[in-house]
Parts: structure tokens; sequence; C-alpha cells
């Protein structure tokens, strides 16, 4: 059984003093919430007051993005030792970072290695564009993205990563995948290419949320799906109602 999970990603939203209600707002509001694991990812400036305002909650905190290295004169950009003394999580090449950013799969591997060198949650975003979508190449773009994203990584700190199933055209859009659209994708492109690359054990073991204008009233529809495993909220984390609106709306689906 693979535990949801739930992660907030704040992108370029709120300043210190935000990011600080915010978190507060959301540890009372969700600090029944058992059934799942739960995250929220604000920018890199907010992740220390974020992070001591979370200490000892079921909220675990992630950053947005970071570098591969330790340290260097990489101006700009944070490293993993960095992250590891405010967060547990990393986001890595959400497709913002690919288009504004230049990552790419080889980068994408990259920082996948050093996160889970340094012992943090990877949270590793893949997902077409519409483009690739409509010509019907979307099982084979994001097996793609697999397959690079895992390159050298051995089986059992595999098991470690979890998948941010985002489909570009639905991120940010309010115009969501159908929930059987996505759970396909999920089978096709990333569990039966982590089967080839794995084995049976480690393509089940993964964690898989979806993403994409993911809200309250359509959570549901989605965490029932059998491969999808939690989600990736952007919009939508920004509120405390919102994000403890899918929490609830999540948990209370998979009771059912
Ligand atoms: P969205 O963003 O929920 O606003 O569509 C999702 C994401 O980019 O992770």
């Amino acid at each position: 059984m693979r535990r949801p999970f739930i992660a907030g990603n704040w992108k370029m939203h709120k300043t210190t003093v935000e990011a600080l209600e915010l978190a507060d707002g959301l540890k009372a509001a969700l600090a029944d919430v058992e059934s799942m694991d739960l995250a929220v990812c604000p920018p890199a400036s907010a992740l220390g007051v974020v992070s001591d305002v979370l200490a000892g909650s079921n909220i675990m905190v992630g950053a947005q993005n970071m570098h591969w290295e330790n340290s260097g004169a990489y101006t700009g950009e944070i490293s993993p030792v960095m992250v590891r003394g405010l967060a547990t999580c990393v986001i890595i090449g959400h497709s913002e970072r690919r288009e504004y950013f230049g990552e790419t799969d080889a980068t994408v591997n990259k920082k996948l290695k050093a996160a889970l060198a340094h012992d943090l949650v990877p949270i590793v975003c893949i997902g077409e564009s519409l483009e690739q979508n409509e010509a019907g190449e979307t099982v084979s773009f994001v097996g793609g993205q697999i397959r690079g994203a895992f390159e050298g990584i051995p089986a059992v700190d595999a098991q470690r990563v979890v998948l941010a199933y985002e489909p570009i055209w639905a991120i940010g859009t309010g115009r969501t995948a159908m929930p059987e659209d996505a759970d396909r994708t999920i089978r096709e492109a990333i569990r039966d290419v982590l089967r080839d690359l794995y084995d049976n054990p480690t393509a089940e073991a993964i964690r898989v949320q979806y993403g994409g204008s993911v809200k309250p009233d359509n959570m549901a529809d989605f965490i029932v799906m059998p491969e999808i495993d939690g989600a990736l909220v952007g919009g939508a984390s920004l509120k405390v109602e919102d994000f403890a609106g899918i929490v609830k709306n999540a948990a209370a689906a998979l009771q059912k």
C-alpha cells in the first residue's frame, strides 16, 4: 500500500510574513490528518520561517528547486546541504523550471542523485505538452523523462522518489486531465517503464502524484484512481481553506 502524499507548491508567491501566516493556518487546519503525508513548498526566502512554524507538525517542508553541488560559485542557487537544514523534501524538474530555466532530463538526474544522497524526499515532475498530447506522444515522451531522471539510480534509492505527473496543459489553466487518462498515462508511461528499468516491487512502491489544476472539488476524482497516490497542488495551495479542503476531500474519498 502506498501512503498518499499531497504537497503544495507555492511557486513565487508569499512574502515571509504571508508565508508564516499561511503555514500557521495550515498547521491548525490539518493537525488531525493522519492518513497521508503532507508537505508545503514555499519559496526559498520563506523556507526558514515556514520550517520553524511547522517543526513538530504533520506537515513537511519542501524546497521548490536546488542545485546539485554542495557549494560553489553558483550565484542565486541554493544547495542540497542548505536545503537539508530547512526542509525534508525538494521539487525537482518542475515544468516551469524546464521551460523558463533550461532544466533538462540531465540536470534533473543530477539533482535527483543529490537529493537522494542528502536524504531529501525528491518530488520529480514529469508531463507532456498539449502538442505532444494531441500528437499521441504522451507515453513515449513521459517514459523518456522517467528514463532520463532515473539514469544510474539503484532500485533501493529509486523507491524513495516521489513522482508528480503534471500534464503541462493542465497547470494553472483550470483544465484538468480526465482522471482515467492520467491514471492510464501513469500506468503506461511511468509504472511500466519503472518495471522495465527496475522490477515490479520497485515500480509498485514509487508514489505518483497528479498535478494540474487540482482543487477541493476535483481531488476526490483523482485520489480514487488506482495509480494516483496524491497531488502536487499549485494555485489551490495558497489559501488555507482550499488546501485544507483538498486534503480533507482526499481523506474522505479514500475512506469510502
Ligand atoms: P496548479 O499548479 O495546481 O496551479 O495547476 C500545479 C503545479 O504546477 O504543480
